[in-house]
């Protein structure tokens, strides 16, 4: 059929025609909430490179895992900025340390929510690297021995899910390993499969104090020019033991979002990342785009892309906006 016999545009006559064929359902149940956490009490200091993003001290970061929790947000991802940082990023395993007492009152306090654990050292390290250093080189094998100390400490903790996302060879294999070991077979994996040497990580780096001093990923994260190096990541971290792979960026690299979630049938998770998520508050604080509008379309595109979840600063202002 064809024009004038076939006309798309009956369909979009009015609202609820369009109701009726929309594809494409966003839901507060889709996100994730990065929280950065920082020593101190009452801490709520606002990141300059991500308006409406704070640093938070464990106290508010319960405040506003609460909040993420009475919007239908399932789930919080936890970041942490620690006092101490050292050759090996060994705070990152202390059993006292700022992911591992958040989760601890999350847990307690808001119970339901799911607690991610972010697993990485570069937050922790001095050099700012996601391992263990030797010669100037990302050492993969010393680094998965740590990846196995910290994911049980945050299992330990009561983490739900361990987030490793170094991007190092057999990390997954590792931290499912460890797990399995010291009976915590029940916490799942979320592997950071397909992550690119991204300059949208930014603001990021600001927020978490956790830019190389030296160098830069490109040994350990992806080329942006590569797409089927993503399949084959994922297909490795599916073997190793993953409960759900991770696109990351995720605005431009729908196309992987969308190949990965047609290859494979496990749960896939963009990470609308921070650059992202500046830009989009940059444009809309000098008035140039509507910021709700440019947020839906953004994260609906994720959606649409085959997403299942979505790891975004916007959480809480979709949230609302969608309940
Ligand atoms: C640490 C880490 C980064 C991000 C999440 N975990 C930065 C990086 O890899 O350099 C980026 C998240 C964002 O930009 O929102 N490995
Ligand atoms: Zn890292």
């Amino acid at each position: 059929m064809q024009y004038p016999d076939y006309r798309p545009r009956r369909l979009r006559r009015t609202e609820n025609l369009r109701r009726m064929i929309c594809e494409t359902k966003l839901d507060p149940g889709d996100f994730i909430y990065p929280l950065f956490l920082v020593t101190g009490k009452g801490v709520q200091k606002e990141i300059s490179s991500m308006p409406g993003q704070y640093n938070l001290s464990v106290d508010k970061a319960v405040e506003m895992a609460k909040k993420a929790h009475g919007l239908g947000i399932p789930s919080v991802i936890l970041f942490a900025i620690p006092e101490h940082k050292d050759e090996v990023g060994s705070e990152a395993w202390n059993d006292r340390g700022l992911v591992q007492q958040a989760t601890r009152a999350i847990k307690k306090q808001v119970p339901g929510l799911v607690v991610i654990a972010d697993t990485c050292f570069c937050e922790y390290t001095s050099h700012g690297h996601c391992g263990v250093m030797i010669k100037g080189e990302l050492d993969n094998d010393a680094s998965l021995e740590n990846l196995q100390r910290a994911t049980i400490s945050y299992a330990k903790a009561g983490a739900d899910i361990i987030a490793p996302p170094g991007m190092l060879d057999g990390f997954v294999g590792a931290a499912r390993e460890a797990l399995e070991t010291e009976g915590f077979e029940k916490v799942a994996i979320m592997a950071y499969s397909a992550k690119y040497a991204s300059a949208f990580y930014g603001p990021f780096r600001d927020a978490a104090d956790c830019a190389p001093q030296e160098g830069d990923r490109r040994g350990y994260q992806m080329d942006p020019a590569n797409a089927r190096e993503a399949l084959r990541e994922v297909t490795l971290d599916i073997a190793e033991g993953a409960d759900i792979v991770m696109v990351k960026p995720a605005m431009a690299y729908l196309d992987i979002v969308r190949s990965i979630s047609d290859e494979v049938d496990l749960p896939v998770c963009a990470y609308n990342v921070s650059g992202e998520y500046a830009m989009v508050k940059a444009a809309a604080m000098q008035g140039w785009i509507d910021y709700d509008r440019v947020m839906m379309e953004t994260l609906l595109s994720m959606k649409r892309a085959g997403c299942d979840m979505i790891i975004t600063y916007h959480a809480l202002d979709a949230a609302k906006l969608l309940g």
